[in-house]
This record gives structure tokens, C-alpha cells and sequence, in this order.
């Protein structure tokens, strides 16, 4: 990067001497904001035909601008526009290219808008790209869930609390399980949509504009579904990029727990699943390893994204109304956070699609750690045994195969009548993994009618959301 002359800053007037270099360096965002180009050309083509309208420009000097601003983005597209931290932001590059390739003209389309509403627009149409971009990956991964269900739809297995055997599920109940997360955190995007998509420019400085503009034309070409009531606010609040960086948070607290699991899933140990070679590393030492190196950092730059909000919370915590240079602190944590679950996002949809199911190792261990054991209690309750008594007896029951090293579908009708006479032949129906979840019913439940019904919908939902 080059250094400008000092008479090359839009703000150099009032100033007699050079800004130190060392400031220069230590103030510049464009090594980071360059990537709001895009967006920041969008807005100020849709500012000075909003500056056309109210006659603010005329009909030649807003094509002239719209063409420059057009040429401009080009050259940042193809390589040749030059960088200097001198000119600290994406906003005064783009405007002083525009001075120097048109003149005079170039100088009236910081008319009625300053950085400070300008930057905060641009963000605001990055953060919608962002989102719908995240949206998609998210409906990308249900897909590779859903595309699963029927498959799998025959395989048992276990389910655990505080990591210790439960009951058992099918396994496309596991599945949609990760559906159900990642649609609320679609919800939430959308929800935070809503209140990114409100136009910020023509707030100013801070306190609004003394010249005729109209926000709501300019709302219109930007497709903004509203404009901000508050000039003061505008410019002071960055809480929509917290709250996106939160709804990113989640889902990659959703995508780390995913991970964690399929990580252990993939030991020696529980040899549940195996990860596609093509997604697995090696040992440089260790030769017979083959490591799932991808879950783990899936897992591990969740701490990123995690830091990102929490850079954001510090960085606004009691900052004065209404811009301060603080505020060029959000895009670096807030695209890196983005960065982070998009690229983890597009490894989890693939990974989701091709991962294998060990049937066999999971099936040969299915009928130990008495997963039909609260099968078998309801059975009891639905006898009429109240259902602490009815724990109480299966818990003796559970004791009693334990010591003997067998499932309780093993023991006898006889030794079963030996703690409570209430117990007939009816309740091997209830035994074993698969009558377990046969015997489910409750909507939301493992049951697989149940769960064919959440299959079904889920297929029509995916769909639907292209
Ligand atoms: N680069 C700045 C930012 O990201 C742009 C706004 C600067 N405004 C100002 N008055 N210095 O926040």
C-alpha cells in the first residue's frame, strides 16, 4: 500500500499538518473493510439517484457517478484498483477514485450522508447477504439429515444422558433431532432479518439533514422494508450485528455438539460411525491413525465464533452515543465469526451425507445397559402399579439381570412373578431394544410411526425452502 499527500484526505481542511504515519497504520480499516465494496457501491448508486430524485444532482451528473462507481467496482474485481491505509476506509477509497476519475462531480455524492450512516448501511446489506448465505448452508444440512431418514430408518440406537446409556431411538429420530435445532436457528436469522433490514442512510453525522432528501426512495432501491425513525440511533448501535453474531453462535454450538458426539461415535470404544476417509487426517508419528480431524475443529473454532460475540458485548458495552471510531472494532470479529460457520457449515453437509452407521457394532452392544428398562416400568404403570412403585420393581428386576450378566428379556416369566405378581407374559412385548421403541406413542416420541410422520413433514419442508 502506497501513502497518500496529506491533501488527499476528504477531512484534511481544517488540518495544517500530515497525519504520522504510525496513526495512519494504527487507524486504517481497509485491510479489513475492502470487502464491503460491493455493498458500499450499491448504496452510494442508490444515494445519488435518491440525490437525482429530490434534484440534489442532475440527470448527467448521477449517470456520470453511477458509471464511475460501476468502472470502480470492475477494477477492485479484477485486481488493478490500488490500496493506501492513508485512505483509511472502503468508503473514502472508493469515493476519492471517483473524485479522481470525474472530477467535481465525484464531490457531491457525500452530499446529505456521512461515514457514519454510510458505514452502518453497508453492514446492514452485508449482514442480509450474510444471512440468507447461512440460511442456505443451514437448509443444505438439514437436507443431508433428512436425506438419511429412510435409510436408516431400521437402525436402533442407544441414547444417552450424562453420557451413560438411556433408551434406545431410531436413528432418523437422532437425525431430525438436528433438524429441529437448525430450524430454530433459521428462525432466529430470519427474525434477525427483520430488524437488520431497516435503512440507516440520511441520518447523517447523527442528527439528519437540513437538504430535501427522501429515505423511503432510497429504502426502496436498497430494498430496505424500512427506514430509521432515529438519526441518533442509526449511527450509535451496532445490535444487530450482535444479534446475528449470536444466532451464528448457536449454530455452531449446535455443529460442536454434533461434533463432539460423532467424534467419540468414532473411536475404537463406541465405533458407531466411520467419517469418509476424504474427511479424515493422519499421524505424522502414529502411522495406523486415521483421525477426525475436521469434527474436532468444527468443535474447536466454535471458541472463535464464541470470542467474536464476546468481543462485540465488550466493544459496545458503554460507548457513549453516538459513533465512535470503536465502533470500525465490529467487522473483524463479526466477519470472522461469519467466516468460521460458513466454512464449518459447508464440511458439516457433506460430511452429515456420507458419514457411515456401524449396524453391526452398534446392533451386537444394543441389548446391554438395559435401554428397554423404562419400557418395561410403563408397562407396569399401564397394570396400574403407581409409577414409583413400578420403578422400584423394575430397578430390583435390572439388579437382579445384573448380577447374572443377561438383558432382562433373559429372565423368566417365574423370576419376574418373584418381585411382582402383576407381571405376565405380555411384557416380553416390551423387552429389547426394538419393542422399546415399538411401543412408543406420544407425538414427538421415538416411536416410528411417529417418526415417519416427522420424516415425511421434514421432506415437504426441505423441499419447499429452495
Ligand atoms: N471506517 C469507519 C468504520 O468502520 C468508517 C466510519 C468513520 N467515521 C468517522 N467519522 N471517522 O467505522
Amino acid at each position: 500500500m502506497s501513502q497518500q499527500p496529506k491533501e488527499s484526505k476528504a477531512w484534511g481542511g481544517v488540518f495544517t499538518v500530515d497525519t504520522d504515519h504510525r496513526v495512519e497504520l494504527f487507524t486504517e480499516s481497509i485491510s479489513f473493510d475492502k470487502r464491503l465494496y460491493e455493498q458500499d457501491i450499491r448504496c452510494s448508486i442508490a444515494h445519488a439517484n435518491m440525490l437525482r430524485g429530490v434534484g440534489l444532482l442532475t440527470d448527467k451528473e448521477f449517470a456520470k457517478i453511477e458509471n464511475g462507481l460501476l468502472t470502480i467496482k470492475r477494477s477492485i474485481e479484477d485486481g488493478t484498483f490500488e490500496y493506501s491505509v492513508s485512505l483509511e476506509d472502503i468508503h473514502m477509497h472508493i469515493e476519492h477514485k471517483l473524485i479522481e476519475m470525474i472530477g467535481d462531480t465525484g464531490r457531491k455524492l457525500h452530499t446529505a450522508r456521512s461515514r457514519n450512516d454510510q458505514v452502518v448501511t453497508d453492514l446492514r446489506v452485508w449482514v442480509r447477504g450474510a444471512i440468507e448465505h447461512i440460511d442456505l448452508r443451514l437448509l443444505e444440512l438439514q437436507r443431508a439429515f433428512v436425506g438419511r431418514c429412510d435409510s436408516d430408518f431400521d437402525v436402533i440406537i442407544p441414547a444417552y444422558t450424562h453420557t451413560q446409556r438411556a433408551q434406545p431411538v431410531i436413528a432418523p429420530h437422532y437425525w431430525l433431532c438436528y433438524c429441529e435445532k437448525f430450524e430454530r436457528d433459521r428462525q432466529r436469522l430470519a427474525d434477525c432479518r427483520k430488524r437488520v433490514n431497516v435503512l440507516g442512510l440520511g441520518a447523517a453525522a447523527l442528527a439528519g439533514t437540513s437538504l430535501p432528501i427522501d429515505r423511503h426512495y432510497t429504502a426502496e432501491l436498497l430494498d430496505f422494508d424500512a427506514v430509521a425513525a432515529n438519526s441518533l440511533d442509526v449511527s450509535s448501535d451496532r445490535d444487530f450485528v450482535l444479534e446475528f453474531a449470536f444466532d451464528l453462535t448457536q449454530i455452531a454450538l449446535h455443529l460442536s455438539t454434533l461434533a463432539e458426539e460423532w467424534i467419540y461415535w468414532s473411536t475404537f470404544e463406541f465405533n458407531f460411525i466411520r467419517c469418509p476417509q476424504s474427511f479424515c487426517t493422519g499421524s505424522s508419528i502414529m502411522p495406523q491413525k486415521v483421525n477426525p480431524d475436521v469434527l474436532e475443529l468444527i468443535r474447536g473454532k466454535t471458541a472463535r465464533v464464541v470470542g467474536s460475540l464476546q468481543s462485540l458485548i465488550v466493544l459496545t458495552k458503554g460507548l457513549p452515543l453516538a459513533y465512535n471510531r470503536d465502533l470500525q472494532e465490529d467487522k473483524e470479529p463479526i466477519f470472522n465469526a461469519f467466516d468460521t460457520v460458513n466454512a464449518a457449515l459447508s464440511l458439516a453437509a457433506p460430511l452429515v451425507a456420507d458419514a457411515t452407521l456401524n449396524r453391526e457394532s452398534i446392533a451386537e452392544r444394543l441389548e446391554f445397559g438395559y435401554l428397554d428398562a423404562t419400557a418395561f416400568m410403563e408397562y407396569l404403570i399401564q397394570r396400574g402399579v403407581p409409577q414409583r412403585t413400578a420403578h422400584g420393581i423394575v430397578g430390583k428386576l435390572v439388579r437382579r439381570a445384573m448380577n447374572q450378566n443377561l438383558p432382562l428379556a433373559k429372565l423368566s416369566i417365574d423370576e419376574f412373578r418373584e418381585v411382582c405378581g402383576d407381571i405376565d407374559d405380555n411384557v416380553y412385548n416390551y423387552l429389547g431394544a426394538k419393542n422399546a421403541v415399538e411401543v412408543m406413542q406420544s407425538y414427538g416420541s421415538t416411536s416410528p410411526k411417529q417418526v415417519r410422520e416427522q420424516i415425511e413433514i421434514w421432506k415437504k419442508r426441505v423441499e419447499e425452502s429452495c
